[in-house]
C-alpha cells in the first residue's frame, strides 16, 4: 500500500476559510503531490486534485455527500431530504425529476424570459445612469427563474426574494454573521416555497405541467410516494436558488469582457461556438465552487491507497480547473482552448464531473451556459456602457468570490 503525504496539524479549518480557493492548491504544492491528508473540522480528510482524481471521485455511487461538505459550505446549501443527500436508485429517480426540467425547449424558454426581464430593467439603468452588474443580474434572474418555474412574483416580493437568495449564497462560504444571516433568511424562503407546494396540492395554484413547481408537487419517489411538503419545498429551492447564483458568473462575464476587450468585437458577430467557448472559459477561469466532498460508501483502492468506508475525501475543483497537467498556460484567459479540445468531462469541472444522471454532477449546467450566453450577448450587442475606475480585484480568500465593486457600469444606453 502507498503512503499519502500527511500534514500533522490539529485543524486547518480557520486557514481554509481565510485562504479560500488557494488553501487546497497550496496543500498539494507543499506536499509535491496531488493527494494529501490533512485535518479539517477536527477530522482527517484526504484532499485530491486533477483529472484522475475527478475520475476516481465521480465513479457513480462511490461517495455519499452526507456529512461530507467542505467547511466552506457549512450547512447553508445542503438540505435534509434533498437530492444531494441521496444515493443509489433513490438518487437516480430524484435526479430524473431535475433533468426532466432541462429539455432544450425549457432551457430556451428560461433564456427568453431572462432576455425579457433584462430589457425591462435596461430602461431603468439608462435613467439612473449606473448599475452594478452583479446586483442587477440577481434581480433579473430571480424574476426570470420564478416566472419560468411556476411562481411569478409581483414587484415587492421579487425584491425580497432576490435579497434572500443572495444572502443564502453569500453565507455559504463563511462562518459567523454572514452565514447566520443566510440561515435566518433561508427559513423565510422555505416558508414561501412550502406555501407554494401546499397551494398546488390543494388546487389553489395550477402551474403548467412542464414547470419545476408542478414537478416537485407531483413527483413520485422510487417508493411511489409523493415528496413531503418540506422536501418538495427544498427541491423547489434547489432549482430556483442556484439559478439566481448564475449572477456571479454574469459578473465575471462583464469582468472578462472588460479585461479582454478584443473579445467584444469577436463576439458581436453571430458565431455561437465562439460565444460558447467564451462562457466556458469564464466558468473555468474565475473562482466559484472551491471543492466538493464525499464519504466513501464502501472500502475501495485507488493508486495503491486503501480508502475505508466512511473516509472523507475532498476534490479540489478550482485547482483542477487551473491544473497545468490538463490546461496549457492555465492562468491565461483563452476561450479558444475549448475549440482546441482541451476540455473533457473530468478536467472541466466547475459544476462537478462525469455523468450527470448517475452522479451528483450539477443538473443546472445547460441553464447556466444559456443564461451566461444571453447575458454576454446583451452586454456586447444590446447596450453600450462605460466601466468607470473602481476596485475590480477578485479576492481569492473570500468564498464565494466576486469582483470587489460588483462591476459598476455607467453611461448605460440601449443599443
Ligand atoms: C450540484 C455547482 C447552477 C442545481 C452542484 C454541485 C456543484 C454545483 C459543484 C455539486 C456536485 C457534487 O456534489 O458532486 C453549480 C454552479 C452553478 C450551479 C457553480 C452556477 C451558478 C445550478 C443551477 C441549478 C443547479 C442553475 C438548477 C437546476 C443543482 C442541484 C445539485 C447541484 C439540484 C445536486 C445534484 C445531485 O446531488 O445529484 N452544483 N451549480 N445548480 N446543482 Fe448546481
Amino acid at each position: 500500500m502507498s503512503e499519502i503525504p500527511t500534514e500533522h496539524r490539529l485543524d486547518g479549518t480557520a486557514e481554509f476559510l481565510s485562504k479560500g480557493y488557494e488553501f487546497l492548491p497550496e496543500r498539494f504544492r507543499k506536499a509535491g503531490s496531488d493527494m494529501v491528508r490533512t485535518r479539517l473540522m477536527m477530522q482527517e480528510v484526504t484532499c485530491v486534485q486533477g483529472e484522475d482524481a475527478a475520475r476516481m471521485f465521480y465513479e457513480p455511487d462511490r461517495f455519499t455527500r452526507k456529512g461530507a461538505l467542505p467547511p466552506t459550505t457549512l450547512m447553508a446549501l445542503q438540505d435534509l431530504g434533498s437530492v444531494q443527500r441521496m444515493s443509489g436508485p433513490a438518487h437516480r429517480s430524484r435526479k430524473r425529476m431535475f433533468l426532466s426540467l432541462m429539455s432544450p425547449q425549457r432551457v430556451q424558454a428560461l433564456g427568453e424570459e431572462f432576455d425579457r426581464q433584462w430589457r425591462a430593467r435596461l430602461a431603468t439603468w439608462a435613467e439612473r445612469g449606473r448599475a452594478r452588474l452583479y446586483v442587477e443580474a440577481g434581480e433579473i434572474l430571480t424574476r426570470a427563474v420564478c416566472a419560468w418555474a411556476g411562481s411569478p412574483l409581483d414587484e415587492p416580493e421579487a425584491g425580497r426574494r432576490a435579497r434572500e437568495f443572495r444572502a443564502m449564497i453569500e453565507g455559504a462560504g463563511s462562518a459567523g454573521p454572514r452565514n447566520w444571516r443566510g440561515l435566518a433568511l433561508r427559513a423565510r424562503t422555505e416558508h414561501w416555497a412550502r406555501r407554494l407546494v401546499r397551494k398546488v396540492r390543494e388546487g389553489e395554484l395550477a402551474p403548467e405541467p412542464d414547470t419545476a413547481l408542478y414537478a416537485v408537487a407531483h413527483h413520485l419517489d422510487v417508493d411511489g410516494e409523493r415528496l413531503s411538503i418540506p422536501v418538495a419545498a427544498v427541491e423547489y429551492l434547489n432549482v430556483t436558488r442556484p439559478t439566481v447564483a448564475v449572477d456571479r458568473f454574469i459578473a465575471f462575464c462583464g469582468l472578462a469582457l472588460h479585461e479582454h476587450p478584443q473579445w467584444r468585437e469577436r463576439l458581436a458577430g453571430d458565431d455561437d461556438s465562439l460565444l460558447e467557448a467564451f462562457v466556458q472559459e469564464v466558468r473555468r477561469f474565475y473562482p466559484f465552487f472551491p471543492a466538493v466532498g464525499g464519504r466513501a460508501r464502501q472500502a475501495f483502492e485507488w493508486r495503491g491507497v486503501r480508502f475505508e468506508k466512511g473516509d472523507w475525501v475532498l476534490l479540489d475543483l478550482y485547482g483542477t480547473l487551473h491544473d497545468p497537467r490538463s490546461w496549457t498556460d492555465p492562468e491565461r484567459f483563452d476561450p479558444e482552448r475549448f475549440q482546441r479540445g482541451e476540455a473533457n468531462a473530468f478536467n472541466f469541472i466547475p459544476q462537478g464531473a462525469g455523468e450527470v444522471a448517475k452522479t451528483h454532477r450539477c443538473p443546472g449546467e445547460w441553464i447556466t451556459i444559456e443564461l451566461m450566453k444571453r447575458a454576454v450577448r446583451q452586454l456586447v450587442s444590446g447596450m453600450t456602457y462605460d466601466v468607470p475606475p473602481q476596485d475590480l480585484s477578485v479576492d481569492l480568500g473570500r468564498m464565494p468570490a466576486l469582483p470587489a465593486s460588483r462591476f459598476l457600469m455607467t453611461g448605460i444606453r440601449p443599443a
